[in-house]
């Protein structure tokens, strides 16, 4: 168990996340938020949820709800949050002016040896280091949406970050049962939004040139190939799917470049395209059914990642 400090600035959703899985793995968490209302509100929501975790089974880590509970603090300064904090994982909105605001006060409040890692979506690392005194510990952990259930962290260094804050962040985050990846060097849309978007922009065309429904697009992930990617990368795929990599190119390289080859230009996102898939969209999940639908979607993540864990055991 951990007896490391870490600081998490900002307590929304991402904040309040980040502290639930530090704290399951024994670290000691000061929360800060400019908004004081938002730490006890995030005080508060914190308990009730692991206190549900608990009831269903599906609580981090082997400490009790009081055990990890104790671990987390609230703190109206930001100095305070971060005195002595080894790791500090921001969490504040995704604005570069804010995130530049951010990082240059904390960059006052930490030693040598602490890291400073940013939550950050897509705002590129060097955008918000840049001159910074510290910016060789800064880099972003980006996780998904819901941290808790999707182990997936994306750390993205700036040019003059580290190696030994690149390495050490990879190994907080193992120490505390997430999955790093490592970039080598920051691009825009990281890993994880590249790859999304790649899957979003021909999901498009194959609604908007009329081939498949909204419904049915979304089955060819749900029923399909997410199944197998739950499991398995797209490159392990491949190679399971032939005798090797080596075989399974010799036979397909031809039929991808004919179908790639086909694709059509990025979509402009617009027009009847855009009002056809709304339109589906809001018949199939009406705006009023959306918090429903995500407890829906967090309660199976949670069946699932419990599963993945299970498995892992074995
Ligand atoms: P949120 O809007 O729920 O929370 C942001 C919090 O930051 C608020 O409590 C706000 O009061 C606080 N804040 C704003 N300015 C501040 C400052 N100067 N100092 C201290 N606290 C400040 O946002 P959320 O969704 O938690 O996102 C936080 C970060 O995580 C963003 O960079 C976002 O892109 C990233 N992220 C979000 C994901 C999501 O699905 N929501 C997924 C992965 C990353």
């Amino acid at each position: 168990m951990e007896s490391q400090k870490i600081g998490i600035v900002g307590s929304g959703l991402i904040g309040r996340s980040w502290a639930m899985i530090f704290a399951s793995a024994g670290y000691s968490v000061t929360i800060f938020d400019i908004e004081p209302s938002q730490v006890s509100n995030a005080l508060k929501l914190i308990k009730s949820q692991l206190e549900e975790l608990s009831e269903s089974g599906m609580l981090r880590g082997t400490l009790s709800v009081e055990a990890q509970f104790a671990l987390i603090k609230g703190s109206n300064s930001m100095e305070e949050a971060l005195a002595g904090a080894s790791f500090v994982q921001e969490c504040v909105f995704e604005k570069l002016e804010v995130k530049q605001k951010v990082f240059s006060e904390m960059e006052q409040y930490v030693g040598d040896d602490a890291i400073l890692s940013s939550s950050s979506s897509c705002i590129m690392p060097s955008q918000f280091t840049e001159n910074l005194k510290r910016r060789n510990q800064c880099l972003i952990s980006h996780p998904i949406n819901p941290p808790y259930y999707a182990p997936l962290v994306e750390i993205i260094p700036a040019p003059w970050t580290d190696q030994s804050a690149i390495d050490r962040t990879r190994t907080i985050m193992e120490s505390i049962g997430q999955v790093p990846v490592t970039l080598k060097k920051e691009v825009p849309g990281f890993a994880v939004n590249r790859i999304q978007y790649a899957i979003i922009a021909e999901v498009w065309r194959l609604v908007e040139g009329g081939v498949l429904s909204a419904d049915d697009v979304d089955k060819v992930m749900s029923a399909g190939l997410g199944l197998r990617y739950a499991f398995l990368g797209p490159l392990e795929v491949m190679h399971l799917n032939a005798e090797g990599m080596q075989s399974y190119m010799e036979r397909y390289t031809q039929s991808i470049q004919h179908v790639l080859g086909n694709f059509g230009p990025t979509p402009t996102f617009t027009g009847s395209g855009l009002e056809r898939i709304i339109k589906e969209m809001d018949a199939k999940i009406p705006l009023d059914k959306l918090e429903e639908r995500r407890q829906w979607r967090d309660t199976r993540l949670a069946a699932l990642a419990k599963l993945k864990r299970d498995l892992e055991r074995e």
